[in-house]
């Protein structure tokens, strides 16, 4: 009872920190943060303006001395303070806005790209700390999906998955609680949105903001190709004149533009493939592959890399939320947290 009540005064703390998206789950009722990792800062008096949806909505359109900015690039820190700044903010929103008191400094179980360096990793332990944490635990990313999208990763069988962000695509044959076979590419949702602003200015020349790719990307954008064609209006400046201008673009330009960072996606799950345990292989084969991340999201990209790999494919239950979901399970089991956490290095297995 005593325990219940400490536990629920505490609130542990599960963070999936993404290049474009950060959530916060907290033990025992769910995700109550899920924001943009956006941060919009006043550069004459250095204060913070706004943080997540509300900064992510000035993108682009700030004076001069407002900025924009994003504290990660590729799933790893590259602006600490700004990023310990915006964990604070979130995490004081999950106290109602005051800062946890020395008591109550949650637990933090938190994602981070798989390969990342001991220095990079201690930035995120640093980050979180400043933030107000007693504790931080980090998982790779892979791992927490997978853990939150239930798949079997203690037993002995080959879970495949590939977990697609904003900054990097992750991806991970999983065994025995530990990760077998992996790689994390640096291309994932954003470079597709850099894809469609290429296109539109070699094509159209036409200068288009990375907020307006992004929709054109999510609205018609798709990996293979569907029975209807699709249009939207891309709206930008035009390079020659100077002045506004409104083009149409349709799915197969939008999958033109995408094609090559797509294939190199496809490319780097064969890769791993080949250097996955034939046994493991033959799991995969059996059981097929996970998707998750909001770059899974892209119509056809399971299709794509169904036909492309000839093993099934399946999307995760709500992918852009499997990451935090998982670290909020390894809130409720220690053991496991204890097994497969990158940090602290317990010394039980290696990397
Ligand atoms: N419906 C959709 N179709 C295509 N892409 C989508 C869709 N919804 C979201 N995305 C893309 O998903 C990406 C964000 O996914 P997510 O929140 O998982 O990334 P992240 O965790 O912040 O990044 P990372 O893990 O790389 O640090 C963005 O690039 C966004 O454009
Ligand atoms: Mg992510």
């Amino acid at each position: 009872m005593i325990t219940n009540l400490w536990q629920r005064w505490r609130q542990e703390l599960g963070i999936d920190l993404g290049t474009a998206n950060t959530l916060v789950y907290v033990q025992g009722r769910g995700i109550i943060i899920n924001q943009p990792s956006v941060v919009a800062v006043n550069t004459r008096t250095e204060q913070i303006l706004a943080v997540g949806q509300e900064a992510k909505d000035m993108l682009g359109k700030t004076p001069p001395h407002i900025i924009t900015t994003r504290p990660l690039t590729g799933g790893i820190i590259s602006d600490f303070e700004i990023a310990e700044k915006m964990l604070r903010y979130f995490i004081e929103q999950v106290y109602h806005g005051a800062t946890p008191g020395v008591l109550s400094r949650p637990k933090v179980v938190i994602g981070a790209p798989i390969n990342i360096t001991e220095v990079e990793l201690r930035a995120i332990q640093d980050a979180v700390t400043h933030a107000g944490a007693r504790e931080v635990w980090i998982v790779e990313e892979p791992m927490a999906a997978a853990i939150g999208s239930r798949l079997p990763i203690r037993e002995p069988v080959g879970n495949m998955i590939i977990e697609i962000g904003g900054g990097t695509s992750e991806i991970a044959v999983i065994s025995l609680s530990g990760i077998t076979t992996r790689k994390s590419i640096k291309i994932a949702g954003d470079e597709l949105n850099r894809n469609i602003v290429q296109y539109a200015r070699d094509v159209f020349n036409l200068l288009l903001g990375e907020r307006q790719a992004e929709e054109i990307k999510i609205k018609i954008g798709s990996a293979v190709s569907g029975e209807e064609t699709k249009e939207f209006p891309m709206r930008g400046r035009d390079l020659i004149t100077g002045l506004p201008r409104e083009v149409m673009i349709n799915d197969a330009q939008v999958r033109e533009a995408m094609i090559k960072s797509l294939r190199t996606i496809v490319d780097s799950i064969k890769d791993i493939l080949e250097i996955t345990p034939p046994e493991l292989v033959a799991d995969i084969h059996e059981r097929g592959l996970l998707l998750s991340g909001g770059g899974a999201l892209l119509r056809g990209l399971d299709q794509l890399i169904q036909r492309a790999l000839e093993i099934p494919v399946r999307l995760a239950d709500d992918p852009l939320t499997a990451v935090v979901r998982g670290t909020g399970i390894l809130l409720d089991e220690p053991e496991l947290l204890r097994e497969v956490a990158v940090f602290p290095e317990l010394g039980k297995r290696s990397r």
